[in-house]
């Protein structure tokens, strides 16, 4: 079994200095944990979910495929709503090929969980980002629950799941805060007789629990004597297929909200956005800096609560950020570097070693960009200084590592540096935010294919 065969085309990307604030409204795509999740619980309900707003971003792609190969039907409709008819809880069909879950860490996590506790076997690849990255954290404690898996050395894809016919349903503390292993367990547990429960230390994203809840699960929320929190599913769980309608990601949304958070005079509306607490750690630390950001039409949606972020351009100030806001914001620190390198004085990023295993070793990746725009910073073993003197030079290509996030970060910090900055390869963007430049662009940013001018 190899790494995902199909090669995918570089695209360099450039962003120029704008001239102009960015002004205007822009709705960005759908929150990618939810759509992920909404697809998965949709294919093991009973009935029909129908979903909107799903994001169709590659990740999200590849879980609809994936579950499609595992019996569910999938569809999207010309009305933009895609239908999901479940297979009920423990009738996912073995699948003929090889699932390739591309560059998402979040579908292959997740599905480990949901096949763990199904008996029979499939094979899990990724490309050559995902194949990367640490899959122990998952394996670990499904294999407590009685499934088994063959990996590659490090436990790492391509890899076979073994799911047990005999599922055992445990108590587990995460060694590690992440809202994918947490849900890999509870996914695991809904075809599992009895309680299954993850003890967490540090409340991560909490999306899984909110939609199992909404398809009908019992899910309990319990404080530990030692402050942790047990989050348990009761087992063999009947879910009934349901509505669901995904909110705008916050963590797509924070990239033209820095945008304009760092342009003095900017004014941007970006309506509909989740703003699920376990998510707004970003917009909380730019507050912080000094940025203005409102969120505007506060209402809850589906079981999340959701806002309209209006964001003012300033000038903003380096701040400490604490490692206990990390779960709340771990996929934002490559664009709040980049707030830190536009804003004035030292800004302090704690709590980071989980950014090591992202789509990139996201702290490696930042600072070798951030220095090759010419900006002052240090990474450490878990920490990121930048020091921000309010001008950013800009003017190099950066090195983005198959990785979404350090794309559209430094394409946002070109929009203030002081020469423009490339990327070598945008491509990867499409994972999770589809239409990305021409969705700065209408709000004046400047981002255009690298070897031609920006457009003007
Ligand atoms: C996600 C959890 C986070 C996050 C990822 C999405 C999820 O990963 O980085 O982009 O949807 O559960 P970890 O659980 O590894 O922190």
């Amino acid at each position: 079994m190899s790494t995902s065969t199909v090669p995918r085309p570089h695209r360099a990307l450039r962003s120029g200095p704008v001239s102009a604030p960015l002004s205007g409204s822009a709705r960005v795509p759908g929150d990618k944990s939810i759509s992920h999740r909404a697809l998965m619980l949709g294919a093991v309900a009973s009935g029909v979910t129908e979903i909107h707003g799903l994001l169709t971003g590659e990740d999200v792609l590849r879980t609809a495929a994936a579950l499609r190969a595992l019996g569910a039907r999938i569809e999207a409709g010309a009305d933009g709503i895609w239908r999901v008819a479940g297979v009920g809880v423990g009738g996912l069909a073995e699948p003929e090929g090889v699932l390739d879950m591309g560059n998402s860490g979040t579908a292959a996590r997740l599905l480990m969980g949901l096949l763990a506790t199904h008996p029979m076997t499939a094979f899990l690849t990724g490309d050559a980002s995902l194949a990367r990255r640490p899959m122990v954290r998952v394996a670990a404690p499904l294999e407590r629950m009685g499934a088994s898996f063959v990996a590659r050395g490090g436990g790492r894809l391509p890899l076979a799941v073994i799911g047990t016919a005999r599922p055992i349903p445990i108590a587990y503390r995460l060694p590690v805060p992440s809202a994918q292993v947490k849900s890999a367990v509870l996914l695991a547990g809904l075809n599992t007789p009895g309680l299954t429960s993850v003890i967490e230390a540090e409340p991560s994203r909490d999306h899984t629990e909110l939609m199992l809840r909404h398809f009908g699960a019992t899910v309990t929320a319990e404080r530990m004597e030692d402050g942790a929190m047990a989050v348990s599913v009761a087992g063999e769980a009947e879910l009934t297929g349901r509505p669901v309608r995904v909110p705008g990601d916050p963590s797509s949304a924070a990239f033209p909200a820095v945008a304009a958070a760092v342009l003095p005079g900017s004014e941007v509306l970006l309506p509909g956005i989740g703003v699920n607490p376990r998510r707004t750690g970003l917009y909380e630390t730019l507050r912080e800096m000094g940025a203005d950001i409102a969120f505007e039409n506060l209402r809850e949606v589906g079981g999340e609560p959701v806002a309209d972020l209006r964001v003012r351009g300033g000038r903003l100030r380096g701040v400490d950020v604490p490692a206990g806001r990390a779960p709340s914001m771990i996929d934002e620190y490559p664009i709040l570097a980049v707030a830190a390198a536009c804003a004035e004085g030292e800004t302090v990023m704690r709590g980071l070693a989980e950014l090591r295993v992202k789509e990139s070793d996201r702290l490696a990746t930042m600072a070798a960009g951030l220095a090759a725009c010419g900006v002052s910073c240090e990474a450490g073993a878990e920490t990121l200084v930048v020091r921000g003197t309010g001008k950013v030079p800009g003017g190099a290509t950066v090195a983005t590592s198959m990785d979404h996030r350090i794309a559209m970060s430094f394409l946002v910090l070109g929009l203030g540096a002081q020469a423009p900055v490339a990327v070598d390869d945008g491509a990867f963007i499409e994972t999770s935010f589809p239409g990305f430049a021409a969705l700065m662009n209408g709000l004046g940013a400047r981002i255009g294919p690298s070897d031609t001018a920006p457009p003007a």
